[in-house]
C-alpha cells in the first residue's frame, strides 16, 4: 500500500543529492557526467527499469495525494462521466476521484513499468472494475485510447519543455469532447517568475531532471490560459490545491 513518506524518500534519493550539483550546473547548464551513477536518469526511470519506476511512483503518491483528494471534492465531477489521467503513475488521481465519486469511471494512462504497482494500488483502494490501468505512451501518434469527458495531467506539463508541453495540450484537446475539461496539476510560478520560491524551486528541479536539452519549466496560470487558447479551448479557471499546488483547468 503506498502512502505519504514515499516523497521522503524520493527527495532523499533524486532531489536533494541533484542540488548537491548545482554549482556545476549554473557553470555548465547540466549535471555533471558522475551524478548519473547515484541518481538513474529520469527517462529510464520513466520508460524501462521497473524497480525505479515503482519507487517514483511511491514517491508521487506521497507528493499527491492530499491534492487529489482535494482535487475530487473542488472540481465538479459531478457533471463529468470518465476521467483519462495521462501520466498518472500509480493510479492516486483516478482512485481519487472514482472513490468520491461513484458514477464515475476513471482510467490511468502510464508507461508499461508502473502498471503493476498501479494495479495494485487500485486493488488496494477495492476499485477494480471502476478503474483501468492502461499503458499507452503519451507522446506517441496515437490517440488517447479511452472515451473521456475529464483529462487529467497530474505534475506531467512541468516535465517538459514548451513543445511538448503544447504537444500534451493538442493531445488533450483533440481526445476531449466539446464541454469537456483538461484539468493540468502543478506548483504553478507567479507570472514575473520573482515572487515565486517555492515553485521556482520545484521549475529548477525539473531542469535539473531533464537536462538543459528539454528545458523543462513550471510555468504561470497567464502562459497556461495562452496556450490553451492557442490549442482551442474556449474558458479557464484556477482552483486552489495543497499549499503552492493548483488545478488550471481549460474547458472546450
Ligand atoms: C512527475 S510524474 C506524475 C505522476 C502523477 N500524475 C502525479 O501527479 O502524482 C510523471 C509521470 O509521467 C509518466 N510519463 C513519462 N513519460 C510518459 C510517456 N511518454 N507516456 C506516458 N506517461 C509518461 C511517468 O511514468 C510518471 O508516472
Amino acid at each position: 500500500m503506498m502512502t505519504w513518506g514515499g516523497i521522503l524518500c524520493l527527495n532523499a534519493d533524486r532531489s536533494f543529492p541533484m542540488f548537491t550539483h548545482l554549482p556545476h550546473v549554473l557553470r555548465h547548464g547540466e549535471l555533471p557526467p558522475e551524478s548519473k551513477q547515484s541518481i538513474p536518469d529520469i527517462l529510464t526511470t520513466f520508460g524501462s527499469d521497473v524497480a525505479a519506476a515503482e519507487f517514483f511512483a511511491e514517491g508521487m503518491t506521497g507528493a499527491s495525494l492530499g491534492n487529489f483528494n482535494l482535487l475530487a471534492r473542488s472540481f465538479p465531477f459531478a457533471r463529468y462521466t470518465s476521467l483519462g489521467d495521462l501520466g498518472g503513475s500509480s493510479g492516486c488521481l483516478a482512485c481519487c476521484v472514482a472513490a468520491a465519486h461513484p458514477h464515475l469511471t476513471a482510467t490511468t494512462y502510464d508507461l508499461a513499468p508502473v502498471h503493476a504497482a498501479a494495479e495494485r494500488h487500485v486493488r488496494a483502494q477495492g476499485l477494480e472494475g471502476r478503474v483501468q490501468v492502461v499503458d499507452y505512451d503519451f507522446f506517441s501518434p496515437a490517440a488517447v485510447p479511452g472515451r473521456h469527458d475529464v483529462i487529467a495531467l497530474g505534475m506531467v506539463l512541468h516535465d517538459w519543455g514548451l513543445p511538448r508541453k503544447m504537444q500534451l495540450l493538442r493531445k488533450a484537446y483533440a481526445a476531449l469532447p466539446p464541454g469537456g475539461a483538461l484539468i493540468a496539476i502543478d506548483h504553478l510560478v507567479d507570472c514575473r517568475r520573482a515572487g515565486s520560491p517555492l515553485q521556482l524551486g520545484m521549475s529548477l528541479t525539473m531542469l535539473l531532471e531533464f537536462g538543459a536539452a528539454e528545458s523543462a519549466f513550471d510555468y504561470s496560470y497567464e502562459e497556461f490560459c495562452g496556450w490553451v487558447r492557442e490549442v482551442g479551448f474556449s474558458s479557464t479557471q484556477l482552483i486552489d490545491l495543497v499549499g503552492t499546488a493548483k488545478a488550471a483547468v481549460a474547458y472546450k
